[in-house]
């Protein structure tokens, strides 16, 4: 039987802290959030954003763009928000629509308000273990592990998923934290010969149930990054959680499992702009 790890309490003595810190400033943070088009998704996770940020005191403005509109348009308004010394962190929502350069739109923000950390200057920071402002979901999964008293060091951490927002930034914090990191993608052969040797093994797909009890090692710590909808429409992760819950030794459900953890790190990248804590 597995110990189930409660993400949304973990986020909450954060976000608590944040709060805390908050109600002593006079003047408020202040989030921009860049939203393109009409994504179902996006449209949820920006409600979320806005929602956390008003618990804690931080100001969450959407800067809301129709579908069609020209990629110089979405620039100028980044870089209005560059300069408007009220603002302290600046995300793009993804995805963004398909005539989109995203790494484009994403590289105008300036790198002290890039508070997803998806600027190639952030990314090359954190690749060069010196980071500055890091991408929330990887750096909440980290804290959920450090939340659990897991120990990182010397441990075999497989990562399932390679992508710029979440596998590969996590593969190299992973590193960082002293274990030893596979990071297997849709090419990965023998994937479950990787997998169930794994100590720690976080994934990060967004196949619904993917992983099941035949892909993980007895007493493993599972972390699921994975959010979709199943038939029923249903939300759910990346692993089968009943499936390995009496197999492994610890497990982040979903929901209320990283994705908490994810929006409470962007607040405190926020607060951490706002504070101009970003020495280096
Ligand atoms: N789309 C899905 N997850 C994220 C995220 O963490 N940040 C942004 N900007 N877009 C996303």
């Amino acid at each position: 039987m597995a110990q189930i790890i409660k993400g949304d309490e973990i986020a909450k003595t954060i976000t608590d802290k944040i709060k805390d810190e908050i109600s002593n400033l006079d003047v408020k943070p202040k989030l921009a959030v860049v939203l393109v088009g009409e994504d179902f998704a996006s449209e949820a996770y920006v409600r979320g954003k806005v929602k956390a940020g008003k618990r804690v005191g931080i100001e969450v403005d959407i800067v809301r763009f129709e579908q069609e509109v020209s990629e110089e348009k979405v620039i100028d308004v980044i870089k209005q928000l560059n300069s408007d010394e009220k603002v302290d962190g600046i995300i793009v929502q993804l995805p963004l629509p398909e005539h989109f350069d995203v790494a484009k739109i994403v590289n105008e923000i300036s790198v002290e308000k890039d508070v997803d950390g998806f600027t190639y200057y952030n990314a090359g920071r954190l690749f060069r273990g010196n980071p500055l402002l890091s991408p929330c979901t990887p750096q909440g999964a980290m804290y959920m592990l450090e939340a659990m008293n897991v120990e990182i060091s010397g441990k075999h951490a497989v990562v399932v998923g390679r992508s710029n927002l979440v596998g590969q930034p996590l593969a190299r914090m992973l590193t960082a934290a002293d274990a030893t990191v596979t990071l297997c993608h849709s090419k990965t052969k023998n994937l479950k010969n990787i997998t169930s040797q794994a100590d720690i093994l976080i994934v990060a797909i967004g196949q619904s149930r993917y992983i099941t009890a035949d892909y993980v090692k007895e007493g493993a710590i599972i972390l699921d990054v994975g959010i979709s909808r199943d038939e029923h429409n249903k939300l759910s992760g990346d692993v089968d959680f009943d499936n390995v819950f009496d197999k492994v030794s610890m497990i982040s459900p979903v929901p209320k499992g990283v994705g908490p953890l994810t929006v409470a790190m962007l607040l405190h990248n926020t607060l951490k702009a706002y504070k101009g804590e970003l020495c280096g």
